[in-house]
């Protein structure tokens, strides 16, 4: 089912039957959203409706929902905004970033904004998340989730993310969760299992031009995240040892997820991204992610 290009980098990262597992339909997972409701009173109500729920232990507010009487997004609690649907690896990477209540925080690739609003909930909806996204469709959703959700620390901009040092601001946190090959969504999503050489060098170029933009308009000692949902190490490590070699970046530990790469293809990487973290939908349940936390010094 793989195209051949995909299958000669997985069988370097995968066994053969673990290979197998990477379409496998998963449970979905949901994210209480404390803005609006009570991880409790959530879980009984949804209790009563029949479904059942299994906390995830390594997210603050996520919840595997093993059964299912109804679609998730078609609950009143649904559209009251007391939850939002999401893999328990893109909840990971906000709580990574650990953006403070009074943080002026940059949301880079923001729509349908399932990671702004998790940001804006840790923040207790203080302090601001700028959220940018290009595409105008997705940003319409990204609107109404944050009014669903009941968000409103968060300043929504349709704009080119190349762009952002327009803005004259200077952010503490970024979040850059980066267009993808998506190689990792293939349990949910078909395509991602075809995906060739040429579009992983369309998204290293996007992402690479786009991590410059963050770090220009990041403040010293600023972190950012750096995520995608790819498997691929072009687009995970290799971005992120890049970098290292031109920047003065100190990567943090993130708490969950296997050590990231630190060799790919006969080539050492830096030791520093054993820190980064791998996400596989065999050891860990989520889509297959990738999480880098770097801070940035200056001086
Ligand atoms: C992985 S998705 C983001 C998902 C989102 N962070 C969430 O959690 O809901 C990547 C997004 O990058 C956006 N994008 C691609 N190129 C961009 C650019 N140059 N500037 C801003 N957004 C861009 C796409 O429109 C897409 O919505």
């Amino acid at each position: 089912m793989f195209s051949p290009f995909l299958l000669d980098r997985y069988r370097r990262i995968f066994t053969e039957d673990e290979i197998k597992l990477l379409a496998k339909p998963m449970p979905k997972a949901i994210r209480v959203n404390t803005l609006k409701i009570g991880e409790e009173e959530l879980a009984a109500r949804l209790r009563d409706r029949g479904f059942t729920l299994e906390k995830i232990p390594w997210t603050r507010h996520g919840y595997l929902v093993k059964t299912c009487p109804l679609p998730l997004g078609a609950t009143p609690e649904y559209l009251m905004g007391y939850y939002f649907i999401q893999d328990p690896s893109s909840m990971h990477a906000c709580e990574a970033l650990g953006p403070r209540s009074r943080d002026l925080v940059l949301d880079m690739a923001a729509a349908p904004g399932g990671k702004t609003t998790y940001l804006a909930q840790i923040m207790g909806n203080q302090g601001t998340v700028v959220a940018i996204d290009l595409s105008r469709r997705r940003m319409k959703s990204l609107r109404s989730n944050v009014s669903r959700l009941g968000v409103e620390n968060v300043l929504a901009v349709r704009t080119n993310a190349l762009s952002v040092e327009n803005f004259g601001l200077v952010f503490d946190k970024i979040l850059l969760d980066a267009p993808c090959t998506g190689t990792g969504t293939v349990h949910r999503n078909r395509e991602a299992a075809i995906k060739d050489r040429g579009d992983v060098e369309k998204c290293t170029a996007v992402q690479g031009a786009l991590l410059e933009a963050a770090l220009g308009v990041l403040r010293d000692r600023g972190v950012i995240v750096y995520c995608t949902c790819s498997f691929l190490p072009e687009e995970n490590e290799l971005m992120v040892d890049r970098l290292l070699g031109r920047y003065d970046l100190g990567v943090e530990e993130v708490e969950h997820g296997e050590p990231g790469l630190t060799s790919w293809n006969g080539r050492e990487l830096s030791p520093e991204l054993r820190k980064t973290r791998r996400f596989y939908p065999h050891v860990h349940g989520t889509q297959g992610f990738f999480i880098a936390k770097l801070r940035l010094r200056k001086s």
